[in-house]
């Protein structure tokens, strides 16, 4: 147990609020906005407590350096209509402007500050950086769920400096997630797919133990499919985690369900022809976009009977909607089972809130790599960092 906003007296004070408010943007356009609605009630909360309030994020995966396109401007004048409040913006994240606009603040104001990986600290949790972030502020919440699972100076560090207490949407998605793995309801599924295959083999191997059935998508089983000695062409996969993958087959290879028919398109993509073959007849030159129909009635079948779903990553390369008809397809049939269904991940979740089947799902996480570590029994540090109730 931790402590909460709860649990400390904001009132006139100079609260440190970390979100995560890394939202998909395309132009300076905001694509899926559900962390910036989930941001809020936490920020609602400290205003209305009487708070001066200071938010800090991260915005993709600048390293370092600063890019425009990753400025937080329009995610604070989102932010300001989420909240129908004025929201105040400032060009750095430490620094005299920061600084100067966090004294400045009156009780029920908001700042929000500028993407903390603009600065090289951040990603290496340097003290020096935590010290002046913290040194903005009396007390720091955090809100960041989606972050946990990263020991950044913003995340972690500055823990060091200041009370740290979790906001409401921490709580939130730790006690839900915290319960869901408690008491699971069996049949348990997990769908796994999409990208950061390393991350999520090594997930998958932990979390095994607890699940009946594990159904596969997207560059996760085209590893498995490789390891079993499949032809994949010139489908992407990690070579590094096929050792892995034959050892998970090795030990449960009941629990793993591949697909046993694709969608393959031939390369190059520019040709664009794609066409359904069974798992076993890849060829050289196709490159596996999807899972195919009779794959995607296996998977609902097995989801029909299922006593709690976990689903994270797309089945296919659903950012093409030719190839978004696997992951849709299961988007479906999960919103309408009784069970207790679990998503996570932002192509999931965007896939989901797409179809506007969110209401459907018992809970949608606003995280993504922190959703599945958290469901695997990790101790994400962020969490781990903040004071015990
Ligand atoms: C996420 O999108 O999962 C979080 O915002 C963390 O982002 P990261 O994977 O770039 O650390």
């Amino acid at each position: 147990m931790k402590k909460t906003i709860r649990d400390v007296d904001v009132s006139g004070r100079r609260v440190l609020v970390r979100a995560d408010l890394n939202v998909p943007i395309k132009q300076g356009r905001i694509l899926d906005d559900l962390r910036l609605r989930a941001a809020a009630p936490t920020l609602r909360y400290l205003r209305e407590s009487g708070a001066k309030v200071i938010v800090c994020s991260h915005l993709g995966n600048p390293n370092g350096a600063v890019i425009e396109a990753l400025r937080l401007d329009p995610v604070a004048e989102r932010l300001a209509d989420i909240l129908d409040h004025e929201v105040l913006k400032t060009d750095d994240c430490v620094g005299p402007e920061a600084v100067t606009a966090s004294s400045a603040l009156k009780t029920g104001e908001i700042v929000v500050l500028e993407n903390t990986r603009f600065h090289p600290g951040e990603g290496a949790n340097d003290s020096g950086f935590s010290s002046r972030l913290a040194g903005l502020a009396e007390i720091f919440v955090n809100d960041a769920f989606a972050s946990a699972h990263r020991a950044h100076a913003s995340t972690v560090g500055v823990a060091r400096w200041l009370p740290a207490v979790a906001g409401q949407l921490m709580e939130k998605e730790i006690s839900i997630l915290q319960r869901t793995m408690a008491r699971p309801l069996h049949p348990f599924l997990a769908v796994l797919g999409g990208a950061g295959i390393s991350e999520k083999i090594d997930i998958l191997e932990r979390l095994l133990p607890k699940l009946d059935t594990v159904l596969l998508g997207g560059a996760l089983a085209t590893t498995f499919m490789k390891a079993k000695g499949l032809p994949v062409g010139q489908s992407i996969f990690d070579r590094e985690s096929l050792d892995t993958a034959r050892r998970i087959l090795g030990r449960a290879a009941d629990k793993i369900v591949l697909p046993r028919d694709v969608v393959i398109q031939e390369t190059p993509a520019e040709n664009g022809r794609h066409r359904t073959v069974a798992a076993e007849a890849v060829p050289p030159e196709g490159r596996i976009v999807d899972i195919g129909s009779h794959t995607a009635d296996d998977m609902t079948r097995l989801l029909s009977k299922a006593g709690m779903v976990i689903w994270n990553g797309p089945l296919g390369v659903c950012e093409r909607s030719a190839f978004a008809t696997g992951t849709e397809i299961i988007a479906r049939v999960i919103a309408e089972l009784r069970a207790v269904t679990v998503v996570g991940g932002g192509d999931s979740v965007k896939m989901v809130s797409s179809l506007r089947l969110g209401n459907d799902i018992s809970h949608i996480s606003t995280g993504g790599g922190a959703f599945l570590e958290f469901l695997a029994g990790h101790t994400l540090p962020a969490i781990a960092s903040l004071l015990d109730a």
